[in-house]
C-alpha cells in the first residue's frame, strides 16, 4: 500500500523537477489507550500504522522552494527567508512550520522541492499532520545533513504544530510516527520521553477502526482549552503536570476549581492509571481487562473530559451491544475521527457491516471500517 504511494510521488517528482528525489514514508498512528494524557506528562500507548504520508524531496537551484500536495492538487512556492504562517487551516503551515523551527535551531538549509501524498483519511484522528511534519523534517535532515536526532526532529514537528498550525498538541503523535516498530505498540512515558515496545498479538482478537467521517469544527480551540484547564489546575496544585498528582491531592482543591474542570483533571489522573493497567493486562494476555479499560477510557472522554460527539458515542454503543467486542473508545483528540475496537477476529467483518448499517440509518451518512497493521516509524524508502 505504502509502496504504491511512494512510487507515485517519485514519478511525479521526476516528471516535475527532472531529478531523482529522496523518498520518505512517514506513518500515521493509532492509540490503544491514554488519551489527552501526553501534554499532562502521562502515559500513552500508540503504534505507527501502515497508512501515512509518502514524500519525495530534493534540493533546488531555482532560487525558491516548491511544495506540492498531490492529494489536494495544490502547489505553493515560497522563500526560505520570509516565512510566516498562512491562514488557519492551510496545509502549507505544516511545511512552513517545520522549516521555520529548523531555522530557529540555527540549522541552515537551502532551497528544496517536495511532493507528498497520503492515504490517511483527513480528520480520521490518525495523525496525518504529525506524519507530514515528520516526513518534512526527516527529509530535510537527510538532504542537508543537519545531524538532528529523532528526538530533536519530533520536537521540531511538535513546535511547528504549536506555532504555525496553532494546536498546542502533546508529543504522542510525532513520537509514534517517528519511533514506531513493526507489530508493536509503544508504552510511552511522556515525561521522560522513554518508551517500551509491546508486541501486539491478540491471538483470536484484533484491533478494528471505524471512522465516523466527521470532524466537528472548534476541535482545535476545544483542544487548546482542555490543555490550558489542565495547566491551570497543575499550577494550583503547584506541580509541573497532572502526572504528579493523585486523586487524593485533587480532592483537596475541589472548592477552588469549577466542577467541570475538576472532572477533567480527575479524568486525566484516572486515564494515566488506566494506561499503565492496560500495559499490564497486555503483558498478562488479559484481554477482558484490557477491553474494560478501553470502555472506561471512552466513558471518561465522553462524560468527564467532554471531547466525544454523538457519532463516536453511537459507535461505542453499537460495540457494547455486541458480545464479541471486548472494548471500544474514541481515539485521538476527539470531536470526530475513529473509534478503536478490540474485537474477536471471527466477528470483525460482520460487526463492521452491522455498525455501518446502523450508522447510516441513524446519521444518514457512511462510516468507514479500517483494518491496520502496526508498522515501522518514519524512514527512507530505497
Ligand atoms: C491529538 C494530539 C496529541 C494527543 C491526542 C489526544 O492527537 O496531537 O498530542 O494529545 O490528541 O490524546
Amino acid at each position: 500500500m505504502s509502496a504504491k504511494l511512494t512510487k507515485e510521488v517519485q514519478q511525479q517528482f521526476i516528471e516535475t523537477f527532472k531529478t531523482e528525489p529522496i523518498l520518505i514514508f512517514s506513518p500515521g498512528r493509532i492509540n490503544i489507550i491514554g488519551e489527552h494524557t501526553d501534554y499532562n506528562g502521562g502515559f500513552v500507548f500508540p503504534a505507527a500504522v501502515d497508512k501515512g504520508i509518502a514524500a519525495a524531496i530534493q534540493k533546488s537551484d531555482s532560487g525558491s522552494c516548491i511544495a506540492i500536495a498531490l492529494d489536494l492538487d495544490s502547489t505553493i512556492k515560497f522563500q526560505l527567508d520570509s516565512l510566516k504562517p498562512s491562514k488557519e487551516g492551510s496545509w502549507e503551515n505544516y511545511v512552513f512550520g517545520v522549516v521555520a523551527e529548523i531555522q530557529n535551531k540555527n540549522k541552515v538549509i537551502g532551497n528544496f522541492n517536495i511532493i507528498f501524498k497520503g492515504n490517511i483519511p483527513e480528520g480520521a484522528g490518525m495523525s496525518s499532520s504529525a506524519a507530514l511534519e515528520n516526513s518534512v523534517v526527516f527529509g530535510l535532515n537527510e538532504l542537508f545533513n543537519l545531524g538532528l536526532t529523532k528526538t530533536e526532529m519530533i520536537l521540531i514537528s511538535q513546535k511547528a504544530e504549536h506555532n504555525y498550525v496553532g494546536v498546542k498538541c502533546g508529543i504522542m503523535d510525532q513520537y509514534a510516527s517517528m519511533f514506531g516498530i513493526k507489530e508493536n505498540a509503544l508504552l510511552l512515558d511522556c515525561r521522560t520521553m522513554e518508551s517500551k515496545p509491546y508486541q501486539i498479538d491478540f491471538k483470536d482478537h484484533q484491533l478494528l477502526l471505524i471512522n465516523t467521517n466527521v470532524k466537528h469544527s472548534l476541535s482545535d480551540s476545544a483542544y487548546n482549552d482542555r490543555r490550558s484547564a489542565c495547566e491551570t489546575i497543575a499550577a494550583i496544585l503547584k506541580v509541573e503536570t497532572l502526572r504528579d498528582v493523585t486523586e487524593k491531592d485533587l480532592v483537596k482543591i475541589i472548592d477552588t476549581v469549577t466542577p467541570e474542570n475538576y472532572q477533567k483533571a480527575l479524568y486525566v489522573i484516572q486515564e494515566i492509571e488506566r494506561t499503565q493497567k492496560a500495559a499490564k493486562a497486555i503483558e498478562e494476555n488479559d484481554l477482558e481487562t484490557l477491553g474494560t479499560l478501553i470502555y472506561a477510557s471512552h466513558n471518561g472522554l465522553q462524560n468527564q473530559y467532554k471531547v466525544s460527539c454523538d457519532e463516536l458515542d453511537f459507535l461505542v454503543a453499537q460495540a457494547k451491544k455486541n458480545k464479541h467486542v471486548l472494548g471500544a473508545r474514541m481515539m485521538g483528540g476527539g470531536f470526530g475521527g475513529c473509534t478503536i475496537n478490540l474485537i474477536a477476529k471471527t466477528a470483525a467483518k460482520s460487526f463492521g457491516e452491522s455498525a455501518s448499517k446502523a450508522y447510516q440509518n441513524k446519521f444518514d451518512k457512511d462510516c468507514s471500517v479500517y483494518f491496520v497493521n502496526l508498522s515501522d516509524g518514519t524512514h527512507i524508502v530505497k
